[in-house]
């Protein structure tokens, strides 16, 4: 398997076997990284962010300074040349001077891929708009396969603002190559894209949409919670419709099955009471360990280097 010098832009690029490589990659990588620590010396990776966050940005660069590499990058546009109004496509076209490999979150569906088109160096995409969060979904993978031990056979929910989540369209679209139960639990505003369903009919998935988290908590070895992505929402009012329609609380969790793991990409909000935070369901914090391996992984692929 290749990945040398490739850009990440969508999950839906990426075949079964392709994303299994990847997993097998960080479950290497994870015993051992320390013995990787100087292997990305003399990289530098460009971190542009367009969009607020806290985890992609962070874990990308602790894992390109674990392996012994630099960063360099902006967290807001008004810190760049952005505020000048420079456009997308001269920015990259500048930092490919700098870097080695670019990893861009933009609030614009389709900016990663439009940015991988005008450079030559790798592109991998932190999250576009409400479109794709492809190395999310790759740790949110690896979690579930660590956590229950693989993923054919599974039976899935995902929670939430299943509209405008761009993690659970990447969620949606990786799972699709397992042989697993999905359920889309959502307020009847926040329901997934039409055309994600009609996209995945063929796949090995089975999908069922629901707006009732009573019906399937029995059922369930996943919970993949999201909060409302309030930021997306053209109209304040539909906002305002939908806010607090959920709230995961230990009650919630009475008929789950003891082994129900609980995940979140966070931030997480008022979707998820703290206490449950103390339970065993609740994972949310290790995938974000396990999110700084599987960031690891990818970069080491991407440089060139096989985890055998
Ligand atoms: C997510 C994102 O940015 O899409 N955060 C993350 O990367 N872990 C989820 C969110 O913002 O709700």
């Amino acid at each position: 398997m290749d990945f040398k010098n490739k850009s990440i832009i969508s999950i839906r690029d990426m075949k079964r076997d392709e994303i299994d490589f990847i997993i097998k990659s960080a479950e290497i990588l994870q015993d051992n990284w320390k013995n990787y620590k100087d292997y990305l010396k003399d990289r530098i990776l460009g971190t542009l962010f367009f969009e607020p966050s806290t985890r992609t940005r962070i874990s990308f660069e602790t894992a390109m300074k674990r392996l012994g590499g630099m960063v360099v990058g902006f967290s807001a546009p008004e810190g760049s040349s952005l505020a000048k109004g420079e456009n997308l496509i001269d920015t990259v076209r500048v930092i490919e001077n700098y870097c080695d490999a670019i990893v861009l979150r933009h609030p614009l569906e389709g900016a990663a891929r439009l940015a991988a088109n005008y450079v030559k160096i790798p592109v991998i995409n932190a999250g576009t708009g409400a479109e794709e969060h492809p190395t999310q979904a790759l740790l949110d993978l690896y979690t579930i396969f660590k956590e229950k031990g693989g993923i054919d056979g599974l039976n899935i929910a995902l929670l939430g603002d299943l509209k405008y989540g761009r993690t659970v369209h990447s969620l949606t679209y990786a799972l699709s190559n397992y042989k697993v139960k999905l359920t889309l639990v959502s307020p009847p505003l926040m329901k997934i894209r039409e055309e994600i369903i009609e996209d995945l009919k063929n796949k090995r998935i089975k999908i069922t949409e629901t707006s009732s988290l009573d019906e399937v908590i029995n059922e369930i070895d996943v919970l993949y919670v999201t909060r409302i992505q309030r930021e997306r929402f053209a109209d304040a009012t539909e906002y305002e419709r939908v806010k607090g329609s959920y709230r995961i609380e230990l009650k919630t969790l009475k008929n789950a099955k003891k082994d129900l793991i609980i995940m979140h990409p966070l931030p997480r909000l008022e979707e998820i009471s703290q206490e449950v935070d103390y339970t065993n369901h609740a994972v949310y914090f290790k995938q974000v360990k396990y999110g700084l391996i599987v960031r690891m992984a990818i970069l080491l692929l991407i440089f060139g280097f096989e985890l055998k």
